[in-house]
Order: structure tokens, then sequence, then C-alpha cells
């Protein structure tokens, strides 16, 4: 059983993953963990992000046991990720770990960008999940400020926040191998009015439904 899980970034999808994989008893990957260990990984080693064959290297020498370190959330690591994430070599290398990763049983909800199109274009459910970008930028802002005490300029902070999700949103979207897009065969949720519990609730719907689909056909 494998669930393919894509949108861009703050649209809720991590969170999503986790507790549909708890629902069902599955495994779940978090791919943005890979491309954030990878970019986290070419710097600690001196490398330039645009480096191909630096950021490859490191991809091929990634410790998975790193991969819950709490220091990748950081939004600098999504930007860098974002950069390493362009190079073919590097979608390359990590494309083994995944397939081997959602092949292992009971099966997984895996979340990421091309999941749907590049990884598991087989999977038995896709979703793509979305919200627009101030929702997006909103979340992503309480997330990053959560812990902390109450802040000053924190309308510039958000403003800062929703200015790098577009230009991420860009990069993923446009660049040459293995796009953000939504597959053809996937379900799309819409997160901006929804609370994650409603969002969680709209997503078993969905999941359901594709089941019942693929049980009939089969
Ligand atoms: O959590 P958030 O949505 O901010 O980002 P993430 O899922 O951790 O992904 C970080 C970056 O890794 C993305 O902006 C993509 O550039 C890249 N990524 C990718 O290219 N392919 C994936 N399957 C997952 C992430």
């Amino acid at each position: 059983m494998i669930i393919a899980i894509d949108g861009p970034a703050a649209s809720g999808k991590g969170t999503l993953a986790k507790r549909i994989a708890a629902r069902y008893g599955l495994r779940h990957l978090d791919t943005g963990a890979l491309y954030r260990a990878v970019a986290r990984d070419t710097l600690a080693h001196g490398g330039d992000l645009t480096d191909a064959s630096a950021a490859a290297t490191a991809a091929s020498r990634l410790d998975v046991a790193t991969l819950d370190d709490p220091a990748l959330r950081t939004a600098g690591l999504g930007e860098a990720a974002s950069v390493v994430a362009r190079h073919p070599d590097v979608r390359a290398v990590l494309l083994v770990y995944q397939r081997d990763f959602v092949l292992v049983a009971p099966g997984a909800v895996i979340d990421g960008r091309d999941i749907g199109t590049v990884i598991c274009p087989d999977a038995d459910v896709k979703l793509f999940v979305t919200a627009t970008p101030e929702e997006r930028a909103h979340r992503r802002f309480l997330e990053l400020t959560a812990s902390g005490p109450a802040m000053v300029g924190a309308e510039v902070l958000e403003a800062e926040v929703l200015a790098d999700i577009r230009e991420r949103d860009h990069r993923d979207r446009t660049r040459g191998t293995a796009p953000l897009r939504q597959a053809e065969d996937a379900a799309l949720l819409d997160t901006s009015n929804l609370d994650i519990d409603a969002a969680f609730r709209a997503a078993i719907d969905l999941i359901e439904a594709a089941m019942g689909d693929a049980g009939r056909a089969g």
C-alpha cells in the first residue's frame, strides 16, 4: 500500500502524511528531509549548494539516521534544499532510497514534490495538497515562532516568510528535473479554509474514495 502526497511548501502535507500513516499503520517518509539533509551536509563540508558534484557526493553519503534532526526544519535549510534539489544527480541518488523505502511491508505514506509523478507513479492513492501562498506563509510563520517569546516586527517577518515561500514555489515548479506538479490522477485537496482536523477528515474521505474505486476496477 503506497499513498503519495505532494504539494508546495507549508501546505500541510507533512502533518497530514504523519496522521494518515498512523491511521493506516503504514511507514512514513518525509522526502523534504532528504533534500534538507543533503543541503546541510554539503554546507558542512564547505561545499557550494550550486555545485552538482559536491551535492551529489553528500547525497550518496547521507546518513538516514540524521533525518529526524529538528535542526533540519529551519527556513534557511528549506531554501538551501530547493537549491540542491535542482541537481539531477542528487535526485537520482535519493530516488533509489525512496523507492526502496516504499517497498518495505506494510507500505508507506510518502510526501514531497515529485512522488506521484516520478518516485511512485503507480501509488495506490495520490493526493495533491495545496493552500493559498498567504495561508501557507501564515502557518509557517506560526510554526517558526511557536517556541519563542512574543516578537517585535512579527508582521515584517511574516511578509518575509511569504516572499520566501513564493520564491521557493517558483524554483520548485520551474526546475527542469521532476518539477512540482499535480499528477493527472491525483486528487486535489485545498486546505486554505480547513484546520488540521478538517483537512485530515477530507484526506481520509479522498483516500477511501480512491481505494473504493481501485477495488471496483480490480
Ligand atoms: O516542509 P516544506 O514544505 O517547507 O519543505 P520540504 O518538504 O521539507 O522540502 C524542502 C525542499 O526540498 C523543497 O522546497 C524542494 O525544493 C525539495 N524537495 C524536492 O525537490 N522533492 C521532494 N520530493 C521533496 C522536497
